[in-house]
Formats: structure tokens, sequence, C-alpha cells
């Protein structure tokens, strides 16, 4: 689908359906709505009232207008009070607007750009503007692949964004050109994520997951390693190699390497996910109901393979890696016990007490990996708990942060990308419940603070020198309801928070300059 910047007058644009942001509190309904309503001779204004629309967040009104007008129909969508906007809002009319364009069958959508104040400061115009391309692009995604029937194609195959010159003075035409790009390449990146994460786990195992990363590496010119169970064994990758145990498929670790041809910072960034393609539990078996989702325990995996492929596209000025471990893990004669004690790369020795706490596990030697690539902060994302799920509800996810550098840009980060994050504490008065009588450390803590627990102990595989945050997604990565831009299922989330991130440390500068 294509996206262009379009700066006419809207009623002259040759599209099928005009979609207008509408504030609550405007008067009149807005500038773009009035001179809408007087071309139409105030039918927009009539089918508002009929529908009691007051411009509510999500609101819409469609009106089909009469044939020999350049345009078919029009949407009025409520963005709600002013004071609440932010580029989610625009990101979620970009998708409902989408969703409406394709169920109409209409082939050219235009999208009104609206903002509390004209001119908006330039970093919401351009966030807008962004967020609003994103929303459209990601409203049409759908997971198709193992559907006899793959339904009515969507109609749409153009979107314009429309802005009158006042919304956007003092930008140049390549500064919003940059912004349809980025979002372009964000995208994509969620739309990999998506296609791995709603990928069922007898179809993306560990060696699949590795060849599809390995096609993204390549078809971008990324640096691309994989180490199998031998050379995973030479780096003694013990507690990684143990999850893989029980299963037939064996584990993988997976390096994406992204190298700048224009580098403007000094930092190097490593982003580890998470990859259970299916998650068991082992012989601490869960539940049926337990593990009918556990395809999606590889969505941090997802998240890091999804912004390696955006960045590869929207290159930012700094060196990332991007690193997965991968595994399945099932009960089997082979596969690891409660009580073994297992030593991994850093050389602590670890008595897993319960198989389900598997990914803590696989990380703890996918950040020992990381660490050895000299980064100068690291951050991973996990389906790590049910715990952070019992915490923050399903759409949030929990971020353990020990820099509070770090945590200044990332918390800056996904305030932009619109992903919802709440920090929750490394409370050091929990880490007692790691103690073992007979190894380093246990995997598994009490009940209460479960997610903190697995925190925890992810910290002891990281050195205390390097900034690292962990980013327990275990609930948003999957949805169980249809969201604005997305249908149920995958999510996709992380990608826009890591890109935009990443973005922001490229064009910090060397090291020296932020701490
Ligand atoms: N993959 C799960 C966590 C999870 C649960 C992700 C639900 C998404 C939805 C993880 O490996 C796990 O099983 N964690 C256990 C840890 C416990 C055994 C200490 C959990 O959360 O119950
Ligand atoms: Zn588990
Ligand atoms: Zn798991």
């Amino acid at each position: 689908m294509k996206v262009n910047l379009y700066t006419d007058d809207l009623r002259e644009a040759p599209v099928q359906l005009l979609a207008v942001g509408v504030f609550s509190d405007e008067p009149d309904r807005g500038l773009a709505f009035a001179s809408l309503n007087q071309w139409l001779e105030g039918a927009l204004e009539d089918a508002c009232r009929e529908e009691d629309f007051k411009g509510k967040p999500g609101q819409q009104v469609l009106l089909n207008l009469s044939p020999g007008r350049s345009v078919r129909r029009v949407l009025a969508y409520g963005y709600g009070e002013r004071k609440d906007y932010t580029p989610e809002s625009a990101r979620r009319f970009g998708g409902e607007a989408v969703r409406v364009a394709n169920k109409v069958g209409a082939r050219s959508l235009a999208l009104q750009l609206s903002l509390p104040d004209a001119p908006g400061p330039r970093e919401q115009v351009l966030a807008t503007i962004q967020a609003l391309t994103e929303g459209a692009l990601l409203g049409t995604y759908r997971f198709t692949e193992h559907l006899s029937d793959k339904g009515r194609p969507p109609s749409l195959d153009e979107v314009k964004v429309a802005f009158v010159a006042e919304d956007v003075q003092g930008l140049t035409g390549s500064e919003l050109r940059g912004a349809v790009k980025r979002a372009e390449a964000v995208a994509q990146g969620v739309i990999f994520a998506r296609d791995l994460v709603n990928a069922p786990a007898n179809v993306l195992f560990p060696a699949e997951l590795a060849d599809r990363a390995k096609r993204m590496a390549k078809k971008h010119d990324l640096g691309f390693k994989v180490l199998g169970p031998r050379e995973m064994e030479r780096q003694n990758m013990n507690l990684h190699l143990g999850v893989g145990r029980g299963s037939t498929h064996e584990p993988r670790l997976i390096h994406v390497t992204y190298t700048p041809q224009e580098k403007t910072s000094d930092r190097v960034v490593a982003i580890v996910g998470k990859g259970l393609t299916f998650d068991a539990g082992g012989l601490s078996l869960k539940s049926a109901e337990g593990m009918m989702t556990m395809k999606i325990d590889m969505g941090g995996a997802a998240a890091v393979l999804g912004a390696m492929e955006a960045i590869a596209v929207s290159k930012p000025g700094c060196v990332v890696h991007g690193i997965v471990g991968a595994a399945e893990n099932m009960p089997d004669g082979n596969a690891i016990r409660p009580g073994d004690v297992i030593t991994g790369k850093k050389g602590i020795s670890v008595e897993i007490l319960n198989t389900d706490a598997e990914g803590r596990l696989v990380l703890a030697d996918a950040l020992a990996y990381a660490q050895d690539q000299k980064p100068t902060e690291i951050i991973d994302l996990a389906t790590l708990t049910g715990a952070a799920i019992v915490a923050l509800g399903p759409h949030t996810a929990g971020a353990f942060v020990r820099d509070e550098a770090l945590y200044e840009r990332l918390s800056q980060a996904w305030t932009v990308s619109g992903e919802s994050f709440w920090r929750l504490p490394l409370g050091r008065e929990l880490r007692e419940q790691l103690d073992s009588d007979i190894a380093d450390i246990k995997n598994i803590g009490e009940r209460y603070g479960g997610a903190i627990t697995a925190a925890l102990f992810l910290s002891e595989f990281v050195d205390a020198s390097i900034p690292w945050a962990h980013l327990d997604v275990a609930g948003p990565v999957f949805q169980a309801k249809v969201s604005p831009y997305g249908p149920k299922g995958a999510t996709g989330f992380g990608v826009r928070t890591l890109v935009e991130y990443l973005h922001q440390v490229g064009a910090s500068g060397s090291s020296g300059e932020v701490s």
C-alpha cells in the first residue's frame, strides 16, 4: 500500500474515503470539519447530530455522499479532548479509518492531519505523521497463511496523509517524507514480528526461526551468525541447551548485526530476545489451558528480529546486536528435571526447581553471549512471567531498569512509540528467595512478586557495570481482542519502542556525551 503526503484542498482530493479527526472540545468541531460541512451544505453536521456524535475517543460517523462528487464518503472520527491528545490517538485513527475503507471497498483514503494546536511543536507534527502512517499500514494486517479461503483482499491501495500548510509550518518536505519513511520501516518490522508470533509451533521451531532471521538479514545486508548445539556446547551455554533437551527440535542462538554506514554514535546496543517457540513447561508441565497460547513464547525474539529489520531499512547511526535464544521446552526422557543443577556460560551454578521457569535459563546464557559483544547497554525482551500479566494486565509490559539514564531514554522512547510500559522495582529484599542450599542460585522464588524474582535472577547474569533493562512483555505481545490497528493475535509489541530508542541513541553522538 502506498502512502503519500497531500497538501491540496481536501475537498478536491480524488479519494473514495475522506477521514477527519474531530476533537470533542473544539468550537464547530474544528476548521477542517467546518469547511467540509460547509461544502456539503450542512449534511455532515446533520449526520453527526443524528448519531449523537460528540467526538469521544474512537467514536465514528460515516456519511455516504451523492454520486458526482470527487469524494465518495466522509468519516468523522472522535479524538476526544484536546488535552488528552498523543500521537497514539492518530495511530488509532489511521488504523480504524483503514478498516472502514476496506469494509466499504474504498481503494483510496485521505487521512486529515488534525493537531490540538496549529502550528504544533515540530516533534509533535512529525510524530503524528509517523503515527498516522503506522496506524494505516498496520490496520490492514491479517494472518492468512493457513486459511484455504483467504477472504477478499484489502481494497485499499493508496493512503494520502492530508494537511494544510499552517499545520506543518517550519518543516521541510524532506522532514515530512522522512516521517512517512520511518513509519514504513517500523510497520515492516512490526509485521515481520506479528507473522513470527502468529506462526504455530509445528511450523516455527528454533531452526525455522533462525532460517527466517537469516533470510531477513541477507535481504538487508545485515551480519548473521547462528550457533547450533555443538557451538553452544563449546561456549558452555548449558542452561540454554538444558531447556532444549526435552525437544526433538534443537536449540539455536541467533545473532544478527547492524553496522551503520554513517556512524554517528559510539554506542553499541545489544537487544536480546527470549525465543521459546513453544513452552509446554517441560517436566513441570503446564495445564492444557496454560499451554494453549504458548507458541507466543518467542514474542521477545520476534520484537528483536522485527526491530532489526526496521533499522536495516531506517538506518540509525549506532551498532546494534540482535541476539535471540531459541529453544522448545518439552517434557521427555532427556528433559532436565526439577532439582538438577546446571552451570552455564557465566559460570554460575543454577538449581532448577521448576522447568517451566525456562525463559530465564535461556536468557542467562544469551545475556552472557551479549556481553561478549562489548555493548554499552543491553535491553532484553521476554514473555517471562504470568506474574507480569497479573500485575499490569494484558496491554502493559513491565520494565525493570538498572540504570537511571537508561530508564530516562527508554521511557522517552516508549512515550513516542505509544507502547504501554510501566516500571517495576528490582526489589533487593526478594533476592534471598533465590538462595539455593546446593548451588549458587535457584531458578524460582515464592509466588508473590514472581515478575520481580525473575528479573532479579536475570540481573545476576549481567555485569553490574553495564546499563541493562529487562522488559517483561508476556501480556502485550498477543491480544485476545481486535485493537484499533491490529486483529486478534500477535501485536508485534516492542518493535516500535526499540526502533525509536535505537534512533535516539544513533542521534546522540559519542558515549561520553550521554551517560
Ligand atoms: N512463558 C511463561 C510465561 C508466560 C505466561 C508468558 C503466560 C505468557 C503468558 C514462562 O516460561 C513461565 O512459565 N513462567 C512461570 C514461572 C514460574 C514457574 C516461576 C509462570 O509465570 O508461571
Ligand atoms: Zn515456562
Ligand atoms: Zn516461557
